[in-house]
């Protein structure tokens, strides 16, 4: 493929970037025309950010499949799309081509047509990271029904509040995952997810691990069959097709549920049109894709990143993906290594939880393997500390690759802050320079554009951006005036961020991490206030307050102090307890690593946790923590801060 709009030296990205901002309907129209539209558009943009209302390439009508399949058949058909690696490294690897990708999602789509769902229907994934979980998020955007995958790490209880908030009719899932050691139980979470419920139709379930798992008559059934008799009706004559459905631009392609600062996930809906641009204008330039690479996002298709660099990105610039089942710790700690070794990747994207982790285990797991094809690495999904990035620079690109540390969230769709490889400069920690299109600024409390350097010689503020990009959120699904109100509102007429950042002269940013109550652990986000939710539902707690402190792997661990009245005799069991009701509500990603019980917890006379000096007392910091006397009973401060486990 030819990617006109490839940026190729610093000069360029300079005038590219003056240019996206002098007319960005221009701009964007002009790289839009690289896409296979079915009806072109009338008008590039149209928005305002007090609704908010955002919609780009109005009247466009596609499909993204078209896109990311079917426009490279001829010149790619039998070309890789995928190589998929096993969690079992023993297993086959399976390679799927461009060719077969098509005549799998064709056969999805009539899978999905024969078990009633259309065009609009939201359709709920839950699988573990096998090709079929691509073959049902593109089956579903090839019908035009709108995908919401859920991560195999939430609870049944979580699924149950995703279904109903985005209205779910049918699901999509396997037996069973296998994650390293573990064999998780899909089926068995969706079922007890789907107690009592009667609105969810049909579910289809896929045989990865031969799990024994209870079908129900009239609403399971089995992938297999219904995929054999699918391949009966698209395949005539050895010729595969399903006509892709006419989608609008604006249409939904997926929901993705998202934690904010209040205690519910927020499902984030992005739209066919300026979701696929993005994505693939942010591949091709971020990454610097170079026809026939092999790219290898170590993501889960269940959150933003794997939606978009491994699904919608590469397959949309007819690259080759890797898509990998497995955990990297998992027979042992060299299996990246192996994997980019064993399949030749060129560019390795992953997140600095994961380099930490590794970095954990020292330099034997990179013995022995050859990691000389590497070209391009990136990171993402929190800050990358200075000792990780050099450790990712050394160990793994040799110092020849040049690193990428890409800032973005599910609201943007895509990377919004990088370097672009091996084009614009890269710098320990920093995400440097916006992408063409993005115009970021940093606000005081008050919303007033910091102009005032710091002592560092450093702008400070909060990071917000004052101009739509093609995949920013169009709306939170079910509940607009929640999108209003969580990004729109906090500053007017600006998408605020809730992360906080630094600025140098030469407008580069570096992330300093979230300014609001979301914790960020292992590159996931958690709102404080859903564990609190989750802690309080447990018999005997009264109250909790929950905050993060700084883990050397994690990024962020979660600190939870407790007031428990229950059984006093063990508290061992009673942290333990506490940690099922979590996993129970949430997930086991939102478990507390460490849970201290108190008595009390500072509050102010109105009534409010002071979550500052709690914050302080997680990270160590036990002598200087401000004012307390504005609290209600300050000896309590004392007794937690003895208590700090
Ligand atoms: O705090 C920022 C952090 O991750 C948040 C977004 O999380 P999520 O929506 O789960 O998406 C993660 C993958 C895109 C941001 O608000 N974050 C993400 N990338 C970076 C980052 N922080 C610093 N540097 C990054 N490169």
């Amino acid at each position: 493929m030819n990617f006109p709009y490839q940026i190729k030296s610093l000069e360029e990205y300079h005038s590219v970037y003056k240019k996206s901002e002098e007319d960005p309907e221009g701009f964007w129209g002009e790289i839009a025309s690289n896409f296979h539209w079915k009806k072109k558009w009338e008008k590039v943009l149209d928005w305002n950010f007090i609704e908010p209302h955002v919609r780009w390439f109005l009247g466009g009508k596609l499909n993204i499949t078209e896109n990311c399949i079917d426009r490279h058949l001829q010149e790619l058909g039998e070309k890789p799309a995928f190589i998929w690696e096993p969690n079992h490294p023993e297993d086959r690897v399976r390679i799927v081509t461009y060719n077969r990708l098509h005549k799998r999602v064709c056969q999805v789509a009539q899978m999905l047509k024969n078990n009633g769902m259309k065009k609009g229907d939201r359709v709920c994934i839950y699988m573990g990271m096998v090709p079929e979980l691509v073959y049902a998020v593109l089956g579903c955007a090839r019908i035009g029904a709108v995908h919401s995958v859920i991560f195999g790490g939430f609870s049944a209880q979580s699924i149950a509040d995703r279904l109903y908030d985005a209205q779910a009719e049918y699901i999509i899932t396997c037996d069973g995952a296998y994650r390293g050691g573990k064999d998780i139980p899909l089926k068995g979470v969706i079922d007890d997810a789907l107690i009592g419920n009667r609105t969810i139709k049909r579910v289809i379930v896929y045989t990865r691990t031969r799990t024994p798992v209870s079908m129900l008559k009239g609403r399971d059934v089995w992938w297999e069959d219904e995929m054999d008799f699918a391949e009966t009706q698209v395949e005539k004559d050895g010729v595969v097709s399903f006509p892709a459905e006419e989608t609008d631009a604006e249409d939904p392609l997926f929901i993705l549920y998202t934690s904010g600062s209040t205690g519910k996930p927020k499902g984030v809906v992005h739209t066919c049109g300026g979701y696929m641009v993005w994505t693939n204008y942010t591949f091709v330039n971020a990454f610097q894709y170079k026809t026939g690479q092999i790219h290898f996002c170590t993501a889960d298709i269940g959150w933003i990143t794997g939606h978009s660099y491994i699904v919608y990105g590469p397959l949309s610039a007819g690259a080759t993906s890797v898509m990998f089942e497995g955990v990297p710790t998992w027979p042992d700690a060299g299996r990246f290594w192996e994997i980019v070794d064993k399949h030749k990747v060129n560019i390795l994207y992953t997140a600095p939880t994961a380099i930490r982790s590794l970095m954990g285990f020292g330099l034997d797991p990179l013995n022995g393997k050859d990691l000389s094809s590497l070209q391009v690495l990136g990171t993402v999904g929190e800050p990358i500390n200075e000792e990780a990035w050099h450790w990712y620079d050394e160990h793994v690109g040799k110092r020849r690759c040049p690193i990428i540390d890409t800032w973005w969230q599910t609201e943007t769709g895509g990377i919004l802050i990088s370097n672009l490889a091996g084009i614009t400069p890269a710098r320990p920690s920093w995400a440097t320079l916006p992408m063409p299109g993005v115009h970021p600024v940093l606000v005081d409390e008050n919303g007033k554009e910091v102009t005032e350097k710091d002592t560092h010689g450093l702008y400070k503020g909060n990071l917000c951006i004052k101009y739509p990009w093609p995949s920013i959120i169009r709306t939170t699904y079910g509940d607009h005036e929640r999108c209003r109100t969580n990004y729109f509102a906090t500053y007017p007429n600006l998408y605020f961020t809730g992360d906080g950042a630094l600025k140098d002269d030469e407008g580069n940013f570096r992330i300093t991490g979230r300014v609001d109550d979301v914790l960020n652990v292992s590159g996931h986000r958690i709102g404080t206030a859903e564990v609190e939710n989750a802690i309080n539902m447990h018999a005997g707690v009264v109250e909790s307050a929950v905050v993060g402190y700084p883990h050397e792997i994690k990024g962020q661990g979660i600190y939870a102090y407790i007031i428990y009245t229950g059984h006093q005799n063990d508290p061992d069991l009673n942290r333990k307890n506490i940690l099922q009701t979590v996993s129970r509500v949430i997930g086991p990603i939102a478990k507390p690593d460490k849970i201290q019980f108190v008595s009390g917890l500072p509050k102010t006379r109105s009534g409010k946790i002071m979550r500052r000096i709690l914050r302080k007392i997680a990270e160590g910091e036990t002598q200087n923590l401000g004012d307390t006397s504005t609290l209600l009973d300050p000896g309590i401060v004392e007794e937690i801060r003895k208590g700090r486990l």
